[in-house]
């Protein structure tokens, strides 16, 4: 486990360093499906020296990564990168991104990092071990009254044919008087659970390499992270709700678009 967790850091690290060197500066944007549906030359490049870093260790092992998509090999360890993972404040200077990298054995999560070289924070977990914020042990907050939650969300590039609206949640949510925020990079939405800076994240349509980290250090955190009706997560999955575990049965009323 040592010679992974080794490499996991080097490749966030050492993409983080690239992010740095690159924010606000001038790099090269392109369009996705969608016109804001944004990859940089830095989300290239960030992505090419995490591969580099796994691949010179780890050449069997599948890779998983946004840009360039699956490398699939007969393995049991899977590697879920997000070389950028909040791409459109990346393009707009906003601090608020992060590189996230997640490490599957046999389909259960062992390891987690998400590194945000701006506001040099670097989040980790290991299966069964905790999760750490710089090296300190971080836990989920401890409000148990839904109505002074502080959640947050984000919504998709494209809207997607979910039972409840995302609009229509995030209203309902609004219309209860919470606050409600929307950061724009769901790695560092679900790290921020994890470290009790909010209470409640959800959102529907992620990909896996969003949330494969930021789930084992929620999980690790003492959280709680299921689908829209309760049942266990995988990073596979359409549907994220992850909280401090003490508001997690009102936020599936709402967003099952049930009376909070
Ligand atoms: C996006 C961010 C955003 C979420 C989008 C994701 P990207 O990832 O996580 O918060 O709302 O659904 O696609 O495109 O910046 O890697
Ligand atoms: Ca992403
Ligand atoms: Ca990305």
């Amino acid at each position: 486990m040592e010679d992974l967790k080794e490499v996991l850091l080097s490749a966030v690290t050492e993409a983080g360093k690239i992010m740095l060197h690159y924010f606000n500066g001038v790099f090269q944007i392109d369009h996705k499906e969608g016109i804001n549906n944004l990859v940089t030359e830095v989300d290239k490049h960030a992505e090419s020296k995490i591969i580099d870093i796994i691949r010179a260790r780890f050449p069997s092992h599948t890779i998983i990564s946004e840009e360039v998509g699956e490398m699939i090999k007969p393995s049991d360890y899977q590697w879920l990168i997000d070389p950028i993972d909040g791409t459109v404040n990346f393009a707009h200077g906003i601090p608020i991104c992060c590189v996230s990298i997640g490490l599957l054995y046999n389909n259960d999560l062992i390891l987690g990092a998400v590194y945000n070289p701006m506001m040099n924070e670097l989040f980790f977990a290991e299966k069964g071990k905790g999760a750490t914020l710089n090296g300190n042990p971080i836990s989920v907050s401890r409000k148990a009254d839904f109505k002074t939650a502080c959640l947050v969300t984000g919504f998709p590039y494209k809207w997607p044919d979910s039972r409840e609206h995302p609009i229509k949640v995030f209203e309902r949510i609004v219309l209860e008087g919470l606050p409600v925020r929307r950061l724009g990079s769901a790695a560092i939405d679900l790290c921020w659970v994890a470290c009790g800076r909010f209470d409640g994240f959800w959102e529907y349509n992620l990909s896996a390499w969003d949330v494969a980290a930021g789930y084992l250090i929620v999980q690790e955190a003492g959280g709680t992270i299921t689908d829209f009706d309760g049942a266990p997560y995988n990073v596979f999955e359409k549907e994220t709700l992850a909280t401090n575990g003490l508001i997690h049965e009102q936020m599936l009323k709402v967003v099952q678009g049930k009376k909070i």
